[in-house]
């Protein structure tokens, strides 16, 4: 089917308490594992791609490569735009035929995100595209953004979010609740604001809310890359638990794009470790699809968007 909004998914996931996982891509391996796993699983899903994987793949590429996922497969699949950073990308990507463009103009003041987004707002809807706005501020980074220190000093304002949502028109709004981007969330368990989400969602009841920074950074993986020669610091994600919760509230996107990273680079690592003398792509990239594919099957039933494709057609 041709790639559609988020608009009827987000309806049925608000309606039916779980939540669209929302994947990035950067190459055809992590597009391939993320789609296999969610024709599989019957589930809807949106395929995000940052300023980076812009740059790093080339957009033209990015776009023939998911057309000729949609094509293959019968599911409804988003192209959306991850952490756009000014009118300009948003633009682009709506030119360039994304169906959904965040702008995340939330390093700013609250006027200034407010008018940038909602300039963004205008463009995409004249155009049929939706539009994801951020207000609170996250923790690790993004592209070049260095997130904030402490996540909780950061969190959204409910009474702020409802306003930026009624004076931009907004889709979608991605909120800040204690959650940070990359592997190097939490050095114990974190307690997540929960609270934020409940009073926001209280605010703008059926308005969509989106979580970013949710990936749960899998010991396995943490350990498997370590085995093999890496070096990464004991660390913590988002606890399963705590996704599954927030699915059921207002939250209705879940961004995920370190955990396939974290499997795709242990099993990369475990091969060329037993077999050093390996030299073919395929060897490493294709069981370090497979791993990304299980983890995409694994975050489908968290988020308990599997078998809700049909809803969502
Ligand atoms: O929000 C960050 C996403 O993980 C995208 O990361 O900007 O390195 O592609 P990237
Ligand atoms: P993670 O780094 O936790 O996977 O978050 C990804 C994200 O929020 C992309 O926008
Ligand atoms: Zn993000």
């Amino acid at each position: 089917m041709p790639l559609v909004t988020t608009e009827k998914m987000f309806k049925q996931a608000y309606d039916g308490g779980f939540a669209i996982g929302a994947f990035n891509v950067n190459n055809m391996e992590q597009l391939q594992a993320i789609i296999d796993a969610c024709q599989e699983a019957n589930a809807p899903v949106i395929l995000q791609i940052s300023r980076g994987a812009r740059k790093y793949a080339n957009i033209a590429y990015l776009k023939a490569l998911i057309e000729t996922a949609d094509r293959q497969s019968d599911l409804p699949i988003v192209m959306h735009l991850d952490h756009g950073d000014t009118f300009e990308t948003c633009r682009q990507c709506v030119d360039d035929g994304f169906n959904s463009v965040m702008i995340d103009a939330s390093h700013e003041p609250f006027e200034k995100n407010v008018e940038e987004t909602g300039k963004v707002v205008e463009y995409a809807h004249r155009h049929g595209v939706v539009v994801e706005a951020e207000i609170g501020q996250l923790g690790g980074i993004e592209e070049d953004v260095v997130g904030v220190d402490d996540v909780m000093k950061h969190v959204t304002d409910p009474e702020e979010a409802e306003r930026f949502v009624k004076a931009t028109r907004c889709d979608s709004l991605a909120v800040a609740c204690g959650t940070s981007h990359g592997a190097y969330k939490f050095k114990e368990e974190p307690k997540l604001a929960f609270d934020v989400i409940e009073k926001t969602g209280k605010r703008l009841p059926g308005f969509p809310l989106v979580m970013h920074g949710s990936s749960s950074v899998p010991r396995e993986y943490v350990d498997l890359i370590n085995k093999y020669g890496g070096k990464m610091p004991n660390t913590m994600g988002v606890p399963e638990e705590a996704i599954s919760r927030a699915a059921k509230m207002a939250i209705c996107k879940v961004n995920i794009d370190t955990d396939l990273r974290l499997a795709l680079t242990a099993k990369i690592r475990q091969v060329f470790w037993e077999t050093p003398g390996e030299f073919d792509p395929r060897k490493y990239l294709g069981p370090g699809r497979d791993a990304m594919k299980e983890i995409v099957r694994h975050k489908l039933r968290i988020l308990g968007c599997a078998g809700k494709a049909d809803l969502c057609r």
